[in-house]
């Protein structure tokens, strides 16, 4: 069976998408150094799937380590997850952000060559379309201006892999744009696992719902939307890794290089507000909140056309916004166990 070294692969996204792989018959490779999760995902993945994952427990910027886990494993393709993903953080630390985040790209990109490994799946981000005029955002829709250095690495990191698939004909690219990931998996075994004040909306809502932060701040309600918050896309974390297994196994029927881009999302845009009343709705517990200012680089509303995945990869979501927030309160519980 051939393997696929999975970088991140024991953060939130990776580890749902491990799951996924070994429900197919593949065999994920983590390559984590846990800076952003730790040992109670490996726990949860084996329990979820029965198996125990091999992990390299390495920095992926780090090549001879890398290059020494591409000489023991001998993979047939690569899911590159691991990245820096606080949009705040990288305003205060944009180095630190282009240093990891473009560099560790580079890194692997090298030793994928030294090794002859062509497959890549890359997670980009929703982030790279800025703030679009049009929505919903297609795959044509122009990007560049990102909001934020983490915006902007995932626009360089996309061109990155245009250039080296342009001139390198080999190589099979397949870049995925993640609109907002949330939930975890219905075992609530493995999710999301935010350092400190979580930046991110759910992990903020259920730490507030369960009394470990004061109160939800909406960061505005002035926007031009239905009711003055922001519109997101939020998508299920377990519907995104099945697009992972989806992308590899369309990326192994290509007979052409291929560098290609897809959106990942809903097609349906909630806004911060309504997500606060469906997690009440299905977990039975209110969130206290204020309506704050409006938090730098927001943009007012994004959310995906997702036509082309369901075309391409025949990939669609299964799960709701509902589904998620159940999820990711069962997940808030069982941290508390
Ligand atoms: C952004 C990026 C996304 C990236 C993610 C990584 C965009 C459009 N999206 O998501 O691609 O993967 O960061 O972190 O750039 N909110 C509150 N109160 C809070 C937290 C959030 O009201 O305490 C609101 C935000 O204003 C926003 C929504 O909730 O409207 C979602 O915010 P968040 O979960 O942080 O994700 P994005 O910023 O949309």
């Amino acid at each position: 069976m051939t393997k696929t070294i999975v970088t991140g692969g024991a953060g939130f996204i990776g580890s749902h998408t491990c799951v996924e792989l070994l429900a197919a018959g593949l065999e994920p490779v983590l390559v984590d150094d846990l800076r952003n999760s730790d040992e109670r995902v490996l726990r949860g993945l084996a329990e979820i799937t029965g198996r125990q994952p091999v992990l390299h427990r390495i920095d992926c910027g780090d090549a001879d380590a890398l290059d020494r886990v591409f000489a023991a494993e001998r993979p047939g393709s690569v899911i590159h997850f691991a990245a820096d993903k606080a949009v705040g953080e990288s305003v205060q630390h944009p180095v630190k952000y282009y240093h990891n985040n473009i560099g560790s790209l580079v890194t692997l990109l090298r030793v994928m060559d030294t090794h002859r490994v062509k497959d890549l799946v890359f997670s980009s981000s929703c982030t790279v379309y800025g703030n679009s005029g049009q929505l919903p955002v297609t795959e044509e829709s122009a990007t560049g201006e990102a909001a934020s250095p983490y915006g902007y690495t995932k626009v360089v990191c996309e061109r990155l892999l245009r250039d080296a698939s342009a001139a390198d004909a080999s190589l099979r690219a397949v870049l995925l744009r993640y609109f907002n990931p949330v939930g975890a998996h219905p075992s609530a075994l493995i999710g999301e696992l935010p350092i400190g004040v979580p930046n991110n909306l759910v992990p903020f809502i259920t730490q507030a719902a369960a009394g470990l932060r004061d109160k939800l701040t909406v960061f505005g309600n002035d926007y031009h939307t239905r009711d003055g918050s922001c519109i997101r896309d939020y998508i299920h974390v377990v519907d995104l890794a099945k697009a992972h297994v989806l992308a590899l196994q369309w990326i192994a029927k290509q007979k052409a290089p291929v560098c290609e881009v897809f959106n990942l999302g809903t097609g349906e845009g909630n806004t911060v507000l309504e997500a606060v009343r469906t997690f009440e709705e299905v977990s039975g517990v209110k969130v206290p909140y204020v309506i704050g200012p409006r938090r730098a680089g927001d943009v007012p509303a994004m959310y995906a056309d997702t036509a082309k995945s369901l075309k391409v990869l025949g990939w669609r979501t299964q799960l709701t916004l509902a589904d998620a927030l159940r999820d990711a309160w069962r997940w808030q519980l069982a941290l508390a166990k």
